[in-house]
């Protein structure tokens, strides 16, 4: 289960923080950029200088926080080698899209985004990263022939190599290997959120869910060592982040790869200790390498936030069987079990697909049953959408679009209703906000809580962004909770 999500035919009911959503695109200074004409035939673009002597990039990212946080570490590769980042497209030397495919509409986007060049491209250096990448390969050049670079997430390593060849007046470049098993480490990572910084702990994934293409787009699962997961964690601690989130498309299959051998768990308790690091995250966590130990070691440590996302996918063992998901409905909600009894109140959200091809009315029956006992703070639920190389793709009895849609809604409306339910229960209790947004019009402010509630509330201070306060709950609605700044 990723952790990618893109809005589309997706959630109604919104859920943690940003997990949604096109993730925008790096922003800089604009300058005037002269912009070579003779288009592909050596590049011209990508020595053009600009006044301040550096070439510039725009990148744009679609898709789930592994690729908000590789686009970070690429924006640290380019700017390692002396690029500027431009927020503006049309002045930029090299224009990036670092792409998502979990969803056929996720991908359409990526090839509207390209099409825009057709006639414009101007010398620019077009390139497309991620999921697409990997997924269209050399495609991608057929399809829009004034792309000139192809990259997925599993050869980044690649990337300055691929930059060099580009800069030297290579054409077409790609990095399409999967059979890697390194992971994307990088000297300077450009860190895009002022509060809360991701680490990759580990990626790609080796399970086979019928309908994922991840698998696909980001090869087999690489851990990685955890004194290096641990020196991030203290450098990102020395640099005033507070707030951390470990990420990996199944991040609690972790398996140290050094001699240290540590588990999940290990790793867990260990960055928790840091000096300075006062909240601790990780997304996405598949319900079979679920453990108890996770849930104590929550419980014992206050730094490691009371959230577990845990997608389920469905709530009938029919349709669990058909997606190779590996657990039964018993066995998931004998874990959301162990998560309420444990000592703090943990909040848990999940992933829902359906018409999932063959679910039937009764079998979605059950997904709507399971949200009654699993009683999730947010989902984030889905339309089924048939992606290549996957082993669903060619399943016979798919689901009528509009049934789909339908079902969606009801979906969704069942799990609002438990959302107003249960956040209006919190009315009177205060939480410990960590300050991420002002809206000065409403004169507003929004955190989040270590469950990962977003709570918009007033206060009488100033300077409140990045400050941990205590707020006390005055109203729950079905997406957030209201309150007021306790001094
Ligand atoms: N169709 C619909 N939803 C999908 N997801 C993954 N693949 C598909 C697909 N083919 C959903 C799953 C996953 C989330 C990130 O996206 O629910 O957990
Ligand atoms: Fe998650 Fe399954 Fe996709 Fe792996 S194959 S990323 S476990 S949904």
């Amino acid at each position: 289960m990723g952790i990618e999500t893109l809005a589309g035919q997706a959630a109604v009911v919104p859920a943690p923080a940003g997990r949604h959503g096109h993730l925008g695109s790096f922003a800089a200074n604009a300058s005037n950029v002269a912009t070579a004409s003779d288009a592909h035939l050596t590049n011209p673009a990508i020595s053009t200088e600009t006044s301040d002597g550096k070439k510039s990039f725009y990148l744009e990212t679609f898709g789930c926080q592994m690729n908000a946080h590789d686009s970070e570490k690429v924006s640290g590769v380019l700017l390692g080698r002396g690029y500027r980042a431009e927020e503006n497209p049309a002045l930029a030397d090299l224009v990036l899209y670092n792409t998502c495919s979990i969803r056929e509409k996720a991908a359409q986007k990526v090839f509207a985004r390209l099409g825009d060049w057709k006639t414009v491209a101007n010398g620019k250096i077009i390139g497309v990263l991620g999921c697409v990448a990997q997924q269209e390969g050399e495609e991608i050049f057929e399809r829009a022939p004034w792309v000139s670079l192809v990259c997925g997430s599993a050869s980044y390593r690649k990337l300055p190599e691929l930059l060099a060849q580009l800069e030297a007046g290579g054409r077409r470049v790609t990095g399409l290997d999967l059979d890697t098993d390194e992971t994307f480490e990088t000297e300077i990572t450009r860190r895009d959120n002022l509060i809360r910084a991701y680490i990759t702990i580990i990626e790609g994934c080796d399970y086979s869910c019928a309908y994922c293409v991840v698998p696909h787009t980001r090869g087999p699962e690489r851990s990685r060592a955890s004194d290096a997961v641990i020196a991030e964690a203290r450098r990102l601690a020395d640099a005033g982040y507070s707030e951390i989130q470990l990420l990996g498309q199944t991040v609690n299959s972790y398996r140290d790869p050094s001699m240290r051998k540590w588990s999940f768990v290990d790793l867990l308790r260990a960055v928790a200790t840091v000096p300075g690091i006062r909240r601790v995250r990780f997304t996405t966590s598949h319900p079979n390498d679920f453990y108890r130990e996770i849930v104590e070691a929550i419980d014992e440590t206050p730094a490691l936030c009371d959230h577990v996302h845990l997608p389920v996918q469905s709530g009938s063992d029919r349709v669990l069987r058909a997606m190779r998901r590996t657990y039964t409905r018993e066995e998931y909600l004998q874990k959301i079990e162990w998560i309420r009894a444990a000592k703090r109140p943990i909040s848990v959200t999940s992933d829902i697909i359906v018409g999932f091809p063959g679910e039937t009315p009764a079998d979605f029956e059950e997904s709507l049953t399971l949200l009654d006992a699993a009683q999730y703070d947010a989902i984030f639920s889905f339309t089924y959408s048939p992606r290549p190389y996957t082993s669903a793709k060619d399943l016979p009895d798919a689901v009528p679009e509009e049934e789909k849609s339908r079902r969606l809604a009801v979906l969704n409306e069942r799990q609002r209703q438990i959302q107003i339910a249960n956040n209006e229960k919190l009315v009177g209790e205060t939480f410990e906000v960590l300050v991420d947004a002002r809206h000065a019009a409403r004169g507003q402010w929004t955190g989040r809580s270590s469950s990962n509630r977003l709570i918009n509330f007033t206060s009488t201070r100033e300077n409140l962004l990045g400050e941990y306060i205590s707020v006390r709950v005055t109203r729950g609605g079905p997406n957030s909770l209201a309150g007021e700044h306790v001094l």
